[in-house]
């Protein structure tokens, strides 16, 4: 098939490389000129886990780049419309979504053949219906269902495996208006031989990808509170609650050998100090405006925000029991990003956790494997940085893990060849209680063994 990707961001450039890589022909397209001519050099303007070797395998074959969307929109078949969405905290931003439907919608005028335009940005339910539909017909003066067809198409991509995500779905989700837009949407997808296909209308495919990262949020937020519970019980431990918890059938199905056919969602629901990036904040905040604008109250999942906003906090307690103050102590924070394999610290649990501290008096001694730069432009001169993790313990009273990076699976060692040895805080249950000789893990009650 041939297919333009509107937007080069995180998710269209993603997905125009996987889709040439799947044996289409892709026509990148973006207003900004140095990014286009960059991933006409094959060089990624983002960092993705295999992403560069596949931009560079396909270029100049199955994959250009260009600013000329009516060009792209004449030479293909598909236009997948995957522009940002920011949220401003009341509701998220479609004048992008808007923008390049309106663009589509006027190449559209001067193109006979049949097209469709796909939704790929995630946006509120009825937004491919109502906003980029009519945008469409208007520009082009023609009728969405009969002359061109329209669907929304989710991604489901986690950051740093984005392009394994794509590459093996565990579903595809073809929101559609007719079955013609459904015919050609699931061409896109055909050498997926075995995944789940679910076809839907558009307003259901919205509001799928919004409750996929709404539940993931809930179960993450449940954890946290039932950790902090666990953390006041006394040798009660959330992780193994937990995984008592989900040795129910229900949760976690056995098969007929007596083993759990799925992996349990315990790797999905651990208690941490929080969750951060780019989605899940965003796409609940986004889903809670929606129902409130409906009149729903979205009691649940304004908790999971508010649990969520509070859980940082749970590591300045944790400190704080052991230290009367924490007027010019030392802390090292051990990771940055909001998650591991990323220099990404959009809504990281970091940035309250190092704001609170530099506000106490502490003096923060930072590491993180990859996120330093991004660190730095937040925080400037209020804390220093470590260019290795023993730096960044050198001196230390309390050692503080935020993100769970493997490299601080050295920390026991490291610890125990310090005397005395810094208090550890487990802000995301990686290690052994055992190895140190003041421990404290999110989760885990006073007297955990
Ligand atoms: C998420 C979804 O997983 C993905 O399906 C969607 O398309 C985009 O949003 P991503 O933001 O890349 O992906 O990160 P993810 O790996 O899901 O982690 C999100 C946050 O939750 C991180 O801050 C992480 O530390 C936290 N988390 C994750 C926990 O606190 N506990 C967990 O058990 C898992």
């Amino acid at each position: 098939m041939k297919i333009s990707v509107v937007g080069t961001g995180y998710v269209g450039l993603v997905s125009g490389v996987c889709l040439a890589e799947l044996g289409h022909t892709v026509i990148c397209v973006d207003v900004d000129t140095a990014k286009v001519d960059q991933i006409n050099r094959g060089d990624s303007p983002i960092y993705e886990q295999g992403l560069d070797e596949l931009l560079q395998k396909n270029l100049g074959t199955r994959l250009t780049a260009t600013t000329d969307l009516e060009r792209a929109v004449h030479e293909t078949e598909l236009s997948m419309i995957a522009v940002g969405t920011p949220f401003d905290g009341r509701a998220i931003d479609l004048s992008f979504v808007r923008q390049a439907a309106e663009m589509i919608g006027d190449a559209l005028k001067t193109k006979s053949a049949y097209h469709v335009v796909v939704v790929k940005s995630t946006v509120i339910p009825g937004t491919t219906d109502s906003v980029v539909t009519p945008a469409l017909e208007n520009a082009s003066g023609k009728k969405a269902g009969a002359d061109f067809g329209v669907g929304m198409n989710p991604e489901f991509l986690r950051e740093g495996d984005a392009v394994a995500d794509f590459m093996r779905p565990d579903r595809i989700v073809l929101g559609a208006c007719d079955s013609r837009s459904h015919g050609v949407m699931r061409q896109l997808y055909e050498p997926f031989t075995s995944a789940n296909i679910l076809s839907t209308n558009s307003r259901t495919a919205e509001m799928i990808k919004y409750t996929a990262n709404s539940l993931l949020a809930t179960l993450i937020s449940f954890s946290n509170e039932i950790g902090n519970l666990c953390k006041k019980s006394g040798e009660v431990d959330v992780a193994e609650v937990m995984k008592g918890v989900h040795l129910d059938k229900r949760l976690s199905p056995i098969g007929e050998n007596g083993r759990r056919i799925v992996p349990a969602i315990t790797t999905f629901i651990e208690a941490g100090c929080g969750f951060g990036g780019s989605c899940f904040p965003k796409d609940v905040k986004a889903l809670i405006a929606y129902g409130q604008s409906l009149g729903e109250s979205m009691s649940l999942l304004d908790a999971v925000i508010r649990i969520n906003r509070e859980q940082p906090g749970q590591i300045i307690a944790m400190l704080k029991k052991h230290f009367h103050s924490l007027q010019g102590v030392s802390v090292a924070i051990l990771g940055l990003a909001f998650k591991p394999e990323t220099d990404d610290m959009r809504e990281s649990p970091a940035i309250p956790v190092i704001h609170t501290l530099v506000e106490q008096g502490a003096r923060i001694h930072a590491f993180d494997p990859v996120a330093r730069n991004e660190a730095k432009k937040l925080f400037g001169d209020a804390i220093t940085y470590a260019e290795t993790l023993e730096d960044a313990l050198a001196d230390s009273s309390a050692v503080a893990i935020l993100t769970r990076w493997d490299a601080f699976k050295r920390l026991p060692r490291l610890v125990q060849a310090m005397h005395p040895q810094p208090l550890v805080i487990d802000g995301r249950r990686m290690l052994d209680k055992k190895d140190f000789d003041r421990y404290e893990g999110i989760g885990m009650g006073e007297r955990s063994l």
